[in-house]
């Protein structure tokens, strides 16, 4: 579904992990929107039509000279992560933790110091955590304090930053490769299970997660915002 034709003419969207999943969503909505965007990975991938470019967030010098790349920046929309495992804690190593804190909360932090010169007074920015934030269970403590900490940092740079915007969205369980191989026994079982336990009956799609960004972006008296987008996962 898409909303408001046009919003994002000629505004310009950075994605941070537009190559996949939920990012590559959001950067296909706000193409259609009018955007031009630019959608950054590892990978340098992007859907069709999009401008796809290469960079490690974990590596600030390339970071930098990615983002001077672009310029001005409209709305800088940040979706890396990668798969962070559900181990309990005495199997938990350090280089998970490591990982997925420089990846998820440093890289995003990192993203926007950086992007900063180029964020003007009306820039918006939306930074991804997800439900298991408050969601507590075992195995959890990685990505449960990981996803809550991205939630404070939003809500403290939602000062810091204004009149810029900040916002977050919180993502339930959402069909994209974070869940594995296409395909898997694994993957298949999780899918099933999670969507018996949820109010809608399924999991999410990556296009309705997108349509949460595109709302955040666009209105200009959304800042601060936490917005889960779970399908009752919460409840
Ligand atoms: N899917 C879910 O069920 C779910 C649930 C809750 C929260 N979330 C959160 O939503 C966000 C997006 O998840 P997703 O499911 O869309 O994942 P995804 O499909 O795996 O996409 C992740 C994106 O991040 C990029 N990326 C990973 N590491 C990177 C790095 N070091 N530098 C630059 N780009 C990097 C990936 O591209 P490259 O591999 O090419 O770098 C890809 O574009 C994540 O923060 C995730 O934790 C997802």
């Amino acid at each position: 579904m898409i909303l408001m034709t046009g919003t994002l003419k000629n505004q310009t969207v950075v994605v941070l992990g537009g190559s996949d999943g939920i990012g590559a969503a959001v950067a296909e909505l706000a193409k259609v929107e009018g955007a031009h965007v630019v959608a950054f990975s590892r990978s340098g991938g992007a859907p069709d039509g999009i401008e796809g470019k290469a960079v490690d967030v974990t590596d600030r010098v390339a970071l930098a000279a990615a983002l001077q790349t672009v310029g001005a920046v409209d709305h800088l929309v940040y979706t890396v992560g990668s798969r962070m495992g559900s181990a309990p804690l005495k199997s938990l190593g350090d280089e998970v933790l490591q990982h997925t804190f420089e990846t998820k909360l440093f890289g995003a932090v990192r993203a926007v110091r950086t992007a900063l010169p180029y964020l003007g007074p009306a820039a918006s920015i939306t930074f991804t955590s997800g439900q298991v934030s408050r969601k507590y269970g075992v195995g959890t403590l990685v990505k449960g304090t990981v996803n809550a900490a991205v939630d404070a940092a939003g809500r403290h740079l939602a000062k810091e930053l204004a009149p810029r915007r900040v916002n977050v969205i919180s993502p339930g369980v959402v069909d994209t490769s974070l869940w594995g191989e296409i395909g898997s026994e694994t993957r298949a079982a999780t899918i099933a299970r999670v969507s018996a336990s949820l109010p809608v009956r399924r999991i999410g799609a990556p296009r309705e997660l997108a349509q949460a960004y595109l709302f955040v972006m666009t209105n200009g008296f959304v800042t601060g915002a936490l917005i889960d987008v779970d399908g009752g996962g919460l409840l």
